[in-house]
């Protein structure tokens, strides 16, 4: 097992600036989550890990030891990447027994070992087939078993169940995770897909053009984003925009938006008072966290019904309150139907605010 830290590291290609002194520090045995999306240099982070990219500036430890000119061999990792690469003339099974084999593992506990693995991934009744006969799917999850089998001291994955659908990816989301834990083996886990880094990881490292955004657990992430960006990117359906002034009334700090003037909290003043830069800024707030009603209620802003969906368990209102887009999570027995006037109310404890133009977060 080892502890993983990335120190100033930056990858070019050519002029192209993938990666940005990227700092990131993953203790022994955590579920690290690299999340960001497309082109926001993931896999290039992970290519380093793997010593299977050069690394343009910086350093990469594992424990304490400095790995930037170890080969990927030497590294005692195992990755599953987007393109599977799989041995074409091999069974499942034998791709699966392959670093076993290298090895010299006797056959009884290769057996043991490939079987246990090819259960957790549900592929017991695909063991006999070469990889032409599988799916996507079947193929990542083939994938995964040769990895697990090896029991390296460092899981590198790069997207490894973007190719299965749905219902099998919050299954494979629970095995993978169970599976980390049980090893405890670090794992360093490339997803664009917020909800997989969200209910996996135990940190995630948000990424945007090259730049680490933030690094923090999920609550911390989804709770205390520190910018605009990260806070649009990380929840589902995402957080609600709207352009606000922030104005002194008699001492107290209110937002100002067409539709409302509400107060800020207690709290969320202090904060203010220490580093509010101009009167212009963004207030954010999650469409879980608005209450609306189809009749008024105590401190109620008037909005109307753009459209409804309904969503199984949830229904998903997307209103406007004076111009301002707002989408709504309620209640599926909510009954403002298209064009209706409806109420909110923002959760103030719950929302944010972020400076413009840089996005930052006051709170
Ligand atoms: N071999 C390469 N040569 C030149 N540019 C590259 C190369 N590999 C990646 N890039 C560029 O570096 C940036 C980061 O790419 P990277 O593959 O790390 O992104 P990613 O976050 O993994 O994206 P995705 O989610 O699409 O896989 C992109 O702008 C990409 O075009
Ligand atoms: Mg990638």
């Amino acid at each position: 097992m080892a502890s993983v830290r990335i120190a100033n590291v930056w990858k070019y290609y050519g002029k192209t600036v993938a990666v940005k002194d990227l700092n990131i520090d993953c203790p022994d045995g955590q579920f690290l989550s690299v999340l960001g999306p497309s082109g926001c240099g993931k896999s290039s982070t992970l290519r380093m890990l793997a010593g299977l990219e050069h690394i343009s500036a910086g350093d990469i430890y594992f424990g304490e030891r400095r790995v930037n000119d170890l080969p990927p061999k030497a590294r005692d990792i195992a990755m599953v990447f987007e393109n599977y690469a799989l041995y074409p003339h091999k069974t499942v099974f034998e791709n699966i027994a392959n670093p076993l084999r290298l090895r010299g593992t006797d056959g009884a506990t290769i057996e043991r070992k490939v079987r246990a693995a090819a259960k957790m991934l549900e592929i017991e009744h695909l063991l006999d087939r070469k990889p032409v006969e599988l799916s996507g799917g079947q193929k990542q999850r083939t994938a995964i078993g040769r990895a697990i089998v090896r029991e390296p001291q460092l899981f590198l994955f790069d997207e490894p169940i973007a190719h299965l659908d749905a219902k099998l990816r919050a299954h494979m989301r629970g095995e993978l995770k169970l599976m980390q834990r049980r090893l405890g083996t670090t794992m360093i886990y490339v997803t664009h897909d917020q909800l997989e880094a969200m209910s996996m990881a135990d940190r995630i490292a948000v990424m945007h053009e090259g730049v680490l955004q933030q690094f923090g657990t999920p609550q911390e992430i989804y709770n205390q984003p520190v910018n605009e960006w990260v806070a649009g990117f990380v929840g589902e359906p995402p957080m609600n925009f709207l352009d606000v002034e922030v104005v002194d009334e008699d001492g107290r700090l209110c937002l100002v938006h067409p539709g409302f003037r509400v107060a800020v909290t207690a709290a969320q003043q202090a904060l203010l008072r220490q580093r509010l830069s101009g009167r212009e800024a963004r207030m954010g707030i999650r469409p879980d966290e608005v209450r609306i009603a189809t009749a008024t209620f105590p401190g109620a802003l008037e909005a109307r019904v753009r459209v409804s969906e309904p969503l199984g368990g949830d229904m998903l209102v997307d209103a406007e309150l004076a111009g301002s887009r707002l989408l709504v999570k309620t209640r599926p027995d909510f009954t403002g139907g298209m064009g209706a006037p409806c109420w909110v109310a923002f959760d103030v404890e719950r929302w944010h605010l972020f400076e413009k133009p840089s996005g930052v977060a006051y709170f």
